[in-house]
């Protein structure tokens, strides 16, 4: 029976990159004879031109349907200034947040042919492979109350609330556990657990569910250790597990590592492993329209969502390679070109990991 799948290109670079990424998913499927189907909906800014709000009633019943959702990014200064709850960043965590996608992987994996293309010194970075697990559907992002309140003297105030349940760090605990079991056994788990009670508790959890899982080596750093480590030594990590908005931050950082934030693809999980896939980078409306964008994060979250919502690991191991080759290719877009490459655009990126497939 055939699989379908909803795509939201968004805002920004988001249709160009997808294009990109529609094109190499129409080439596996036909090649691996994967029976997908797929058609697009609204999500973010498009979606508030065209209906109001940054999340339609119809999108969100698509994306529940579907078995799998890929998208670009949303958001753009033409909608930072209207009205909070309807802002385009507020559809992507509703969408999250209803679909209950609370396990967002961000690999971060430096391609060798990229190692001069990072900041940091190649024997730094060569043979980098940290996976983030980062709990996506709580924290600071969704906590009540938050606003901007005006105080008796007229002082107006911002406020939010950091709160995780244990029950909602366990559950994340357990995917960042079973997932290094497929790797090198190692979980580091991040916290601020010298200041902040929420992540007190997130490391007494970590500490319970580790007990859970004998052969892998659990540790812990708070969060600002983390941001120095990453960039003084990254390859002592293997899974880092975090909260949302460190996971945002730190993902952000170990992306950089690996060359470009272009580069970074991520899985955003539920329960059942049905799937949201999207790159890790923003809608980038400085380059929206030039045709210079990176599509490889956006092409790579294919290859995720084969591996993990269908299971199809030879049509993303295609894909995963067709990437390595273009890169042999010396091909690159401008975010990881460097002397002695060619610097091609995104339309001439994608047909080329697509010919490469
Ligand atoms: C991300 C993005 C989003 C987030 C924004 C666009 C709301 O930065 O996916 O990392 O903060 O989660
Ligand atoms: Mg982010």
């Amino acid at each position: 029976m055939s699989k379908h799948i909803v795509i939201l290109a968004g805002d920004g670079i988001g249709p160009e990159i997808m294009a990109e990424a529609t094109k190499v998913l129409a080439k596996v499927n036909q090649q691996f004879k994967l029976d997908l189907t797929w058609s697009n909906e609204l999500l973010g800014g498009c979606a508030i031109d065209a209906t109001g709000v940054p999340l339609p009633d119809q999108t969100l019943e698509a994306a529940r349907k579907a078995d799998a959702i890929l998208l670009g990014a949303v958001g753009g200064p033409k909608w930072d200034t209207i009205e909070r709850s309807i802002r385009p960043e507020r559809g992507l965590l509703k969408i999250r947040s209803e679909l209950k996608l609370f396990a967002n992987l961000r690999p971060a994996i430096l391609y060798p042919q990229l190692a001069s293309a990072s900041s940091l010194k190649p024997e730094i970075v060569a043979g980098l492979d940290i996976l983030i697990v980062r709990e996506l559907t709580g924290g600071i992002y969704f906590g009540q109350p938050r606003g901007i309140r005006t105080l008796e003297n007229g002082e107006r105030q911002g406020f939010n609330t950091d709160v995780y349940s244990e029950s909602e760090i366990r559950r994340i605990a357990h995917v960042a556990f079973q997932l290094a079991m497929q790797r090198n056994k190692k979980v580091l788990s991040v916290d601020k657990a010298n200041v902040l009670e929420v992540t007190e508790l997130w490391k007494e959890i970590a500490t319970e569910v580790g007990k859970e899982y004998p052969e892998v080596q659990l540790s812990h750093m708070y969060v600002d250790n983390c941001a120095m480590q990453l960039v003084r030594a990254p390859k002592q990590f293997d899974v880092i597990f975090t909260g949302n908005l460190f996971g945002d931050i730190l993902s952000d950082e170990a992306a950089m590592l690996t060359g470009s934030i272009g580069m970074l693809p991520s899985a955003s999980l539920d329960e059942n492993k049905k799937g949201m896939y999207e790159p890790c980078h923003g809608s980038a409306p400085d380059i929206a329209g030039k045709g210079i964008a990176n599509p490889l994060a956006t092409i790579l979250s294919v290859a995720m969502m084969l591996r993990y919502t269908f299971k199809q690991d030879a049509a993303a191991n295609a894909i995963e390679l067709a990437v390595g080759k273009v890169l042999d290719q010396g091909l690159r877009t401008v975010d990881i070109w460097t002397d002695g490459t060619q610097k091609v655009g995104t339309v001439a990126m994608g047909e080329a990991v697509v010919a490469a497939i």
